[in-house]
């Protein structure tokens, strides 16, 4: 594993988060951190983890109590038949979710179709596992969802997994109930995994989140991941969870979280179960909010760069990807370099101080694309784009 790890890239959204460390008085439109506080729910239970001392080893998979809260929310509120607590597996936050998660199901070699663009995470971990990711284009003008006869020419001998992101990011699209019945029916002919990365399914506009492993059939093939990240305001916390009824791919999943973590965090644990008791307003008021910065956002961004970044509001997760217009970029000699997306963040970093990720990170397909987090405050992201207009002018 050693000389392999050099082979690994690191995320370009690290690259421009150390480039931003260097600039002074930054917006940080860089990464997807929620600027919401936390739900007095969630510190309350930490708060009270704390004064109790529970600050000793915990079950592996997570707090009994946690695990029956999660089984209990993935019943009701995602719709997939979870029988027992057993199931469930607290994990350090989303991403380890899916590091446990994709390592008990990949082997070397096995194939991993992913969409194009792809938060650039999970397709490292893909490659951890000695697995290839194989991206599939999603398409703009289908509201950035698959073509999915395009999708299904993807499979091969060698696919062990879909991997699925609804709402994904970068590009916030999400697949309709109608996608994810078509997707499930190639798992099934097919006898393919799916890893369904739910992280966003709190934030979309409109329209009903349709977790795949509620579908029938399908959690039987699916490792639906989630995480308390976004819904909560809680990145720095680390709590996500994965569910898993297969024994076999469950036990190895249990001994990666074992090999990895030991156990999650006992004070977020406690938190994550004052969150889950708790009222749940805290989602509605941030979706609410995250709407009017989207708007806002997209309004500011169309008055502000005059038609050379473009793209539609997209109706989930907190990200504009917006295109460049490549007459602009060679307007302003921005097109000479390897790649566009790069020459041009690197561009709008230095003069406007507004950090942004270039498309070309999250996929081959995606260069010339743009990312924003549109879930700064409001007050970051007017300013950040008050101090893009000279760039655009
Ligand atoms: C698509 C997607 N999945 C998973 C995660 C992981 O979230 P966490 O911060 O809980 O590790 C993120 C975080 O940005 C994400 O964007």
């Amino acid at each position: 594993m050693g000389i392999f790890l050099d082979s690994l890239p690191m995320s370009g959204i690290v690259r421009i988060r150390d480039m931003m460390y260097t600039v002074k008085n930054p917006f940080r439109l860089d990464q997807g951190d929620v600027s919401f506080d936390a739900p007095e729910s969630f510190k309350d239970g930490m708060r009270k983890a704390i004064d109790a001392n529970h600050t000793h080893y915990l079950p592996t998979l997570g707090l009994p109590r946690l695990r029956q809260l999660i089984a209990e929310k993935l019943r009701t509120k995602n719709g997939i038949p979870v029988e027992s607590d057993d199931d469930i597996i607290v994990s350090n936050g989303g991403t380890h979710g899916i590091y446990c998660a994709l390592h008990a199901v990949l082997e070397p070699g096995d194939e991993m179709i992913c969409p194009d663009p792809l938060w650039p995470p999970s397709l490292a971990i893909a490659r951890s596992a000695h697995a290839v990711p194989v991206q599939v284009p999603v398409r703009e003008a289908l509201g950035f969802r698959w073509d999915l006869d395009e999708l299904e020419k993807a499979i091969t001998p060698k696919t062990k997994a879909i991997y699925i992101n609804s709402p994904t990011n970068p590009s916030g699209g999400a697949l309709t109930r109608a996608d994810l019945e078509r997707i499930a029916e190639m798992a099934k002919s097919r006898n393919l995994w799916v890893f369904s990365d739910e992280a966003y399914e709190d934030v979309l506009f409109s329209g009903e989140h349709v977790s795949i492993a509620s579908l029938p059939g399908m959690y039987e093939r699916t490792i639906p991941i989630y995480t308390m990240s976004k819904s909560y305001a809680v990145t720095g916390v680390r709590v996500g969870y994965i569910a898993i009824k297969d024994k076999v791919m469950r036990a190895r999943a249990a001994k990666v979280a074992l090999y990895t973590a030991s156990n999650v965090c006992s004070i977020a644990q406690y938190g994550a179960i004052g969150a889950l008791e708790g009222p749940q307003d805290c989602i509605e008021e941030f979706k609410t909010e995250l709407k009017i910065r989207r708007d806002l956002f997209y309004a500011g961004l169309k008055d502000v760069t005059k038609g050379a970044l473009s793209g539609n509001p997209p109706n989930g997760a907190f990200y504009a990807f917006v295109k460049i217009d490549p007459a602009w970029a060679a307007s302003k000699g921005l097109d000479k370099g390897e790649s566009l997306s790069w020459t041009v963040v690197e561009h709008i970093i230095k003069e406007s101080r507004v950090g942004c990720v270039p498309g070309l990170d999250f996929g081959p397909a995606s260069e010339g694309y743009i990312r924003f987090c549109t879930c700064r405050d409001r007050k970051e992201l007017t300013g950040a784009l008050e101090s893009m207009r000279a760039v655009f002018a």
